[in-house]
């Protein structure tokens, strides 16, 4: 991916005049049936995608009423929690935003949402979504989810102002590279260059941080168990993990990502690894003075996730819902959607009206690049497996101790890995 910049603030602002709430998109009418929509899109350019999408939806499926179940937090942290206690209690949203891939397995295994393989072929979906996303998001032998769009989890957002009084003006290549540019920073009174949240995130830049270590195949054998995460090659990504975090906010452990965002914004921080959900957020913020480059020594490693839509076994209204994932899975769904996310779409015929320049390199680097997949965005692991890892973050960036992350993230390999 080159250094870009987004050309995405007109079109999130006219969106957010027209879409003013998740719901406020079609006629009040007290005889439709009534979908519960469950997201974790509550802000920003997350709301603003989810509102395209609520706005096709309308057109599409007469007689329907979207309903907003959204529970706010970054990569679905606090969603995931109540949408599980839900389940368990048996009172389930309709239809719920999850993860494409391993983040399926628990829904699966506990019969929670409906096997979707016959919908997959009348809507069109088995011959234009990439070969990968399909094999991903098929267990035992069937379809669970419609996935609609595709983000990249390794890429650093810049506030150029901030670097150029420090005399950086391009991106590094390699880790010391980045490490150098951390330190000129601070030197030059920049407190926490790098700007961090909560745990999730944390996890974000460990893996950004091992690609570079291990390469995108042994990266992605520490999911599948074909590489070790008690050997040494983790060892050493842990020890430059923690050089990096030393260059972070203290406060970290107590923002979510768009208030780790905002130290970007106002020039406090210099540098902030986040999916490319971020350029969409940075417009909606009226921020414009960013570039974004791939997590240095990631090469052509594009790090995948896909936010798709299950839809629930006990689904009060599963008509309704139906014709919500028949929406995300056209390809007006697809681009209404994803112009405003900043995701590129999952079919591949979907068209790219009103994309920004970023979105359109992002969607040759998906073709062109090596995909591998996210253990904190749920294309690479299981939900246990993830809140293991997110807590053995959490623990570390509170204790500084290595060989205490190491040994939690091998213990959570070990008992969560599915080989096959
Ligand atoms: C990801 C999700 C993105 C974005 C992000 C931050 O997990 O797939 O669409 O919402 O979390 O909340």
């Amino acid at each position: 991916m080159r250094t870009t910049r987004r050309a995405l603030a007109a079109v999130v602002s006219v969106a957010a005049l027209l879409l003013t709430s998740a719901c406020g998109t079609g006629e009040d009418d007290s005889t439709a049936a009534k979908v519960e929509v469950f997201t974790w899109w509550a802000e920003g350019g997350e709301k603003a995608g989810l509102d395209a999408l609520v706005n096709r939806f309308t057109t599409a499926c007469p007689g329907q009423e979207f309903t907003s179940g959204a529970v706010p937090g970054g990569a679905g942290i606090n969603a995931k929690q109540v949408l599980n206690a839900r389940l368990a209690q048996n009172d389930p949203p309709d239809v719920f935003q999850v993860h494409a891939g391993a983040e399926l397995l628990d829904h699966i295994d506990s019969g929670q949402i409906k096997d979707l393989t016959a919908e997959f072929s009348s809507w069109g979906l088995t011959g234009t979504l990439p070969e990968g996303l399909i094999e991903t998001i098929t267990v035992n032998g069937k379809l669970w989810s419609v996935p609609i769009g595709v983000h990249r989890a390794n890429v650093v957002w810049t506030n150029d102002q901030v670097l150029a009084e420090s005399g950086i003006l391009t991106a590094p290549r390699t880790m010391k590279d980045f490490i150098a540019n951390l330190t000129r920073l601070r030197r030059d009174g920049v407190e926490s260059p790098l700007a961090l949240g909560r745990d999730w995130t944390q996890l974000m830049l460990l893996e950004a941080v091992l690609i570079s270590e291990l390469g995108p195949k042994r990266f992605t054998g520490l999911f599948t168990g074909t590489t070790k995460w008690d050997g040494k090659a983790v060892r050493s990504a842990i020890e430059d993990y923690a050089t990096i975090l030393g260059f972070s906010n203290a406060d970290r452990d107590s923002l979510d990502w768009p208030e780790a965002e905002r130290l970007l914004i106002d020039g406090k921080a210099g540098y902030q690894l986040m999916g490319d959900w971020a350029a969409a957020d940075l417009e909606a913020n009226n921020f414009s003075g960013y570039d974004s480059f791939t997590f240095p020594g990631n090469g052509k490693a594009f790090q995948w996730l896909a936010d798709s839509f299950a839809l629930t076994t006990g689904a009060a209204n599963a008509a309704g819902g139906t014709c919500w994932l028949q929406t995300v899975a056209s390809p007006e769904g697809q681009q209404a959607f994803n112009a405003q996310k900043g995701s590129i779409p999952a079919r591949t015929d979907a068209p790219t009206t009103g994309f920004s320049d970023y979105q359109l390199e992002a969607a040759e680097d998906w073709k062109s690049g090596v995909a591998v997949p996210s253990c904190a965005h749920g294309s690479a692991c299981s939900q246990p497996w993830q809140n293991a890892a997110n807590a053995a973050l959490g623990a570390y960036s509170a204790s500084g101790d290595p060989a205490a992350l190491q040994s939690a993230l091998a213990a959570a390999a070990k008992q969560f890995v599915r080989q096959g």
